[in-house]
């Protein structure tokens, strides 16, 4: 799929890895749609980046939001071909501990953002697609999803994180092969850890320890480099279906 010229989404495009995301496509020349639910960042991304770049305020959780983010994307010339959905948020506490056993509704909540709105995302963005003209190469569009290496290696503490990522990497296959008679690609990015705001809260001697813990390279990955393999994912016509790790070799231990 080519970048240049092409309509695209990025939910969860206000910050971090998605924010970064939103910056590759647009300076490869795509018109993009940031949706998100931070309207104060997602506006000042759009603002700044001008052109070609708009805000739609979206809950994934909410259907209505999102269709509106994804109609606002479909408005560009052939329509809504990249969407990548990098909306997601963690939460920690241990399935039982002496303190009782683990709260169901933020564990309802995380499935609820990460699980169920990547679901939101891919049925919607799937659904506007399909609409769209076929390229040269037979596709109509494209998506990225965002897991996590909390997939394959959940730490202690990260039962709702791990279930909500392995859930992800699971609809990864079967959605690109419900789309592949459209023509549309479906890949996951299971990132290890980036350098995003989520962490930036850390102390400097925990985010030196973490960087420390990654083979190599022994620091925090950049977002641009999430960036770029969602570019990537989105450009390469052969890479369906498929969810990638990019982590360093990081393989993370129970705590
Ligand atoms: N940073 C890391 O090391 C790391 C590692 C693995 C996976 N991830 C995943 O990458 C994704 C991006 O994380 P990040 O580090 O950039 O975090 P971030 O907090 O900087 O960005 C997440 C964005 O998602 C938005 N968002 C949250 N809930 C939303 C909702 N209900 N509807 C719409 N938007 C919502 C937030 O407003 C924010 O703009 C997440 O899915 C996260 O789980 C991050």
């Amino acid at each position: 799929m080519e970048i240049a010229g092409a309509g695209a989404l990025v939910v969860g495009g206000a910050s971090g890895l998605g924010e970064a995301t939103a910056r590759a496509l647009h300076a490869r020349g795509a018109r993009i749609v940031i949706a998100d639910l931070n309207a104060d960042k997602g506006r000042a991304l759009a603002q700044e980046l001008g052109a070609d770049a708009r805000f739609v305020g979206a809950d994934v959780t909410q259907p209505d939001q999102l269709e509106a983010a994804v109609a606002a994307a479909a408005e560009a010339d052939g329509g809504l071909r990249i969407s990548m959905h990098c909306a997601g948020i963690g939460w920690a506490q241990k399935v039982a501990s002496s303190r009782g056993a683990h709260d169901l509704q933020p564990f309802e909540t995380v499935i609820a953002v990460n699980l169920v709105g990547t679901f939101n995302a891919l049925r919607l963005a799937g659904a506007a697609m399909v609409a769209n003209e076929p390229d040269a190469g037979g596709e109509r569009g494209v998506m990225v999803n965002t897991a996590s290496i909390a997939a394959y290696d959940g730490q202690v503490g990260q039962i709702a994180y791990s279930a909500s990522k392995g859930g992800v990497v699971a609809m990864t296959l079967p959605a690109a092969r419900d789309l592949a008679a459209a023509g549309i690609r479906v890949n996951t990015i299971a990132p290890g850890l980036f350098d995003t705001p989520l962490l930036a809260g850390l102390p400097e001697q925990a985010r030196t320890a973490l960087a420390a813990s990654i083979p190599f390279p022994p620091r925090l990955g950049a977002p641009a480099e999430f960036a770029q393999l969602a570019c990537h994912m989105a450009e390469n016509a052969m890479l369906n279906g498929e969810v990638v790790r990019l982590d360093g070799a990081l393989r993370m231990a129970p705590r």
